[in-house]
């Protein structure tokens, strides 16, 4: 056994990794530092960021510095009608989503590449499934199929059908049970995807309800060999996960381990980009994300007792965060203290298993989305402007208002002219007006929006409205309403795989009193 204890963390992971595919018989694959664009351009929503370092050679080609490997392996594979199998460790030159700048970040993967068969399949998922437990003793791969989801997203028309795949991403069965509600003709589907959602118990359990959901038997089937051959206590069936459903077609999966709150692993069979780039074979990967080790690798931190974890929870300061405590002290998870008037922002109660922070409203994304807090409430104006990669489970049905297009009463609007747009929210904004075509001029303000039209420095805002009050008193009236608002529990990934049970029974409990 080669000692690898001398080496840096990544490093050592990097060199055991290596080792692991070998041993399976992957070579391993090495790259130019540049590429053509022309090779990521018809692909880019494949990447894990679209953004890509461009230059002219001296040639005048257009070359990318590598942001991603899997274009280029597959690219040079020549003969489909055989396996290949293939690994590798590179510097890729992407956006990172942390710092949301470029980055050199290194990954490591492989792809299995040709005429497949169900055990090749099963083994990337194996190999998988090691890569984390190299990683980390406690670590869990959550595993899906396409096949299974598309079978019902497919049969509902398209605006119903992404709002129903975003709740299915979300975790959230009351969005998929109000649209069912809303649309009677495509109720039946709907309610096969809440259960989907909502399947408990042991893999082998899940998969004995698949068939009595009406689940595509053949990906059922796939499904059930992938799984027989990974370790049951590492593997859990989760219908959440959804590829990219323009590449992926099989297995699609995302592993975690405890401590980290992102997903390191992330991979599944894509098929159907072997079929873009003209290739007629099936093909299935996966990649570690080390950027996201680094720390861990490093100081891999304590765990937390499995059995009563402590939940973390991320309360908006103000007004609507006690309202929101209020819910959850009736759901049962009462902290004693938290409603003094003091500056202690940390509040525990050992026994209910819940630990509160109190945050300013707009960093609540930010603490679930870095898994300093497991769950939080937020309003969704503030999850639409930031996007965070959580689980959004839950809406709380408090602090109701609007985000809206408003302007100074009786105010024209020149379409010639760059729309200029104050708001707090600059990423609403542009996707609003971009939706309809309209190019604006965005001012950033972080308060007293309305101030803005009515000293002329802006032509309208995009602001919350709840009574009105605010706009009427500055002599300004709603244009067009963007959309509703309400308070959501937000969850992080991560927590939600290593505290599940907690967190599933805390969620139930809220939305029981959310009802009441
Ligand atoms: C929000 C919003 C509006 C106001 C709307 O401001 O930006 O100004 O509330 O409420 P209304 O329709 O009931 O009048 P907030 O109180 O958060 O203060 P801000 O000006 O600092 O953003």
């Amino acid at each position: 056994m080669t000692d690898f204890s001398v080496l840096r963390g990544e490093e050592r992971l990097v060199m055991e990794l290596r080792s692991l595919y070998a041993g399976y018989g992957y070579r391993t694959y090495r790259m130019s530092r540049f590429e053509e664009y022309d090779l990521y351009a018809g692909s880019k929503d494949f990447l894990v960021s679209g953004n890509m370092i461009t230059f002219t050679d001296t040639d005048g080609k257009l070359l990318a510095l590598k942001p991603d490997v899997t274009l280029s392996i597959v690219r040079s594979i020549r003969d489909c009608s055989k396996v290949s199998r293939i690994c590798y460790d590179e510097n890729v030159y992407r956006v990172s989503g942390s710092s949301g700048t470029f980055r050199e970040i290194m990954q490591a993967g492989l792809e299995c590449i040709g005429n497949l068969g169900d055990a090749e399949l099963a083994e990337v998922a194996l190999l998988a499934q090691k890569s984390l437990k190299t990683i980390s003793a406690s670590s869990v791969l959550t595993v899906s199929h396409m096949g299974i989801v598309e079978g019902f997203l497919n049969g509902l028309p398209d605006d119903i059908r992404k709002k129903a795949a975003k709740a299915l991403e979300n975790r959230n069965a009351g969005v998929l049970e109000a649209l069912a509600q809303e649309n009677s003709g495509c109720s039946a589907v709907l309610t096969k995807l809440s259960k989907l959602l909502a399947l408990k118990g042991t893999n082998k359990d899940i998969i004995a309800c698949l068939e009595g959901i009406g689940a595509d038997s053949a990906s059922i089937d796939e499904l059930k060999a992938i799984v027989s051959v990974l370790d049951p206590d590492a593997v859990r069936i989760d219908f959440s996960i959804l590829g990219k459903m323009k590449y992926y077609n099989g297995i699609v999966f995302r592993g975690y381990v405890q401590g980290v709150s992102v997903p390191v692993v992330s991979g599944g069979q894509y098929d159907k980009l072997l079929q873009t780039m003209g290739r007629n074979a099936r093909a299935i990967g996966f990649a570690v994300y080390l950027d996201a080790l680094e720390r861990f690798l490093e100081e891999p931190g304590t765990e937390e007792s499995a059995d009563r974890p402590m939940i973390n929870i991320a309360l908006p300061k103000g007004r609507l965060g006690e309202k929101v405590y209020a819910k959850f002290a009736a759901a049962g998870f009462e902290c004693p203290g938290i409603l003094d008037d003091s500056r202690k922002l940390v509040f525990e109660n050992p026994e209910a298993g819940v630990r509160f922070f109190w945050v300013k409203p707009s960093d609540v994304a930010v603490y679930v989305e870095r898994g300093a807090a497991d769950i939080g409430v937020a309003g969704k104006d503030i999850i639409d402007e930031y996007r965070p990669d959580v689980y959004e489970m839950l809406d709380l049905g408090m602090g109701r208002c609007r985000m809206c297009v408003a302007a100074m009463q009786d105010s024209g609007d020149d379409s010639g002219l760059t729309l200029r747009v104050a708001t707090k929210f600059p990423n609403i904004a542009r996707r609003y007006y971009s939706s309809i075509g309209r190019e604006i001029d965005v001012i950033h303000l972080n308060g007293s929006i309305e101030l803005a039209p009515v000293l002329g420095m802006s032509d309208v805002i995009v602001d919350i409205v709840e009574t009105g009050t605010t706009l009427k008193e500055n002599g300004l009236e709603v244009r067009e309403t963007i959309m509703p608002i309400s308070a959501r529990v937000i969850v992080n990934k991560a927590s939600f795989e290593f505290k599940r049970q907690a967190l599933l029974g805390m969620m139930d409990a809220l939305g029981k009193a959310v009802e009441e």
